[in-house]
């Protein structure tokens, strides 16, 4: 698909290369994936996990995840080439089958006839796709004759999301952000102390970026990567790495991380000495901590209880919000979070994020830091937050963050001394997922 007066990146090649040898059943698996996510927050992961996927060889389940997050990250671009071939659009399980064969032919690079005669199967075998049959041959065709023709990446961003960035980060802005989400993003890896990451690097044929994570294009389980065993690194964005930074803790301070799941972040916090209490109100989602915990030997409290909801008076040297959000900035890595987020929910969790940040006030000991962040883009779960925070907590002061200490892009750094990193920076690396983070200091 070419980028309107723009040289788009190489797409990563996500999907096994043996995509002609993948059958029928994995394009079913990648529409039933698509349209889940499409319909409802956690449809993809809870499809991933059902049986109809779980049934799948291996490599058919990775490829249906790969062509369904490919139609899902492009899914503007691929209507856009679609709606030009219709006088009107066809029912939507046929929809469903041309999105999946674009999405190979396009952004995986799955050779033509695969994806066309598994398409025209698909057809076959659905009641209601089956009259389209033809249809979907000859508009597949049609695109592997004349070129996908001209499309533009905001076309990918829902019309609610687009109208909101462009009111927060102007018109470029969004142009860049449409762009910075276009491709597979690069796994980033977060370093235990005292690990060589230009020896990490090296394993995972990856590079060190400013501020210590390594950065990789290799796909695949990171379970079976080189390293993982040993428990040195694990995978976190390096825009995830940065809140944690921010808060600085030094051996032997007490530190809550009052969300902590799946735990990245307290992971830093235990690996930079402290002694890290880790709170979360979801069990299942603390039991990825705590396997983490086990495979890096680091130590932490780990307690599953609603922030709000524990008892315990202690107070902390350091406290992190990481607060539930509509997680717009990690549309890179889950491109399904533009479609499910609901419009409504963005005041919903400012509510919440409103409620948390004072259960957290609380926590911080008098000369005590808070950090506060959210992967959210929306003002309202970033800066609107911490300058009402502000106005109800005067013992709280912002401390302005040194990006370049917490390996964060320099343009992210506020006016305000806060960090608010856009998917679009570091764009020749990559980019970063989008963060909001306040470092404050409680004064009495
Ligand atoms: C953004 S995620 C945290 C990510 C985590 N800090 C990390 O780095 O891996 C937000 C977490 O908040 C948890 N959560 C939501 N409401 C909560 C509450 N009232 N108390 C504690 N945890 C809560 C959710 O279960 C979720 O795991």
């Amino acid at each position: 698909m070419a980028e309107k007066g723009r040289t788009p990146r190489p797409a990563a090649p996500s999907a096994p290369d043996a995509a002609a040898d993948i059958g029928v059943e994995a394009r079913i698996a990648a529409g039933l994936l698509l349209n889940a996510a499409l319909e409802r927050r956690n449809g993809l992961d809870e499809t991933l996990a059902s049986p109809a996927l779980s049934s799948l060889p291996a490599p058919d389940r990775a490829f249906a995840r790969a062509t369904a997050m490919a139609a899902l990250r492009r899914l503007g671009e691929i209507d856009q080439i679609l709606d030009r071939r219709f006088s009107k659009r066809p029912p939507e399980p046929v929809m469903t089958i041309l999105r999946i064969a674009l999405a190979q032919t396009l952004v995986l690079e799955t050779p033509a006839f695969a994806a066309v005669s598994t398409a025209v199967k698909l057809a076959e075998r659905d009641a209601k796709a089956r009259p389209y049959k033809n249809l979907v041959n000859a508009v597949l065709r049609g695109i592997g004759r004349d070129g996908p023709g001209l499309t533009t990446a905001e076309a990918n961003l829902p019309d609610w999301i687009a109208a909101r960035w462009k009111a927060a980060y102007g018109e470029p802005g969004l142009a860049a952000l449409a762009l910075a989400g276009r491709d597979e993003p690069p796994t980033d890896l977060t370093l235990k102390p005292g690990m060589d990451p230009a020896d990490v690097a090296a394993a995972v044929e990856g590079e060190v970026l400013p501020g210590g994570n390594v950065r990789t294009g290799r796909r695949g389980d990171v379970a079976l990567w080189p390293g993982f065993e040993d428990g040195g690194w694990w995978v976190q964005d390096a825009a995830a790495a940065a809140p944690a930074r921010l808060l600085d803790v030094k051996p032997g301070e007490t530190a809550l991380d009052l969300c902590a799941a799946p735990g990245g972040k307290t992971l830093q916090l235990a690996a930079a000495g402290a002694e890290v209490t880790a709170l979360d109100r979801s069990a299942s989602r603390l039991k990825r901590l705590d396997a983490n915990l086990k495979r890096t030997g680091l130590e932490a409290r780990v307690i599953a209880v609603p922030a709000e909801d524990w008892e315990e008076p202690d107070q902390f040297d350091a406290v992190l919000l990481d607060a539930p959000c509509t997680s717009t900035g990690t549309y890179r890595r889950n491109p399904e979070v533009l479609r499910a987020t609901r419009p409504a929910e963005v005041a919903k969790l400012a509510d919440v994020q409103h409620r948390l940040l004072d259960v957290a006030a609380e926590r911080v000991k008098p000369g005590g830091r808070l950090v506060y962040c959210t992967c959210s883009l929306e003002r309202e779960e970033g800066e609107t937050q911490i300058i009402a925070f502000l106005r109800r907590n005067p013992a709280f002061k912002t401390v302005a963050a040194d990006p370049g200490a917490v390996g964060a892009p320099a343009e992210a750094l506020t006016p305000e001394g806060w960090l608010r990193i856009l998917p679009s920076m570091w764009a020749e690396r990559g980019g970063v997922d989008g963060f909001f983070a306040a470092l404050m200091v409680r004064e009495d």
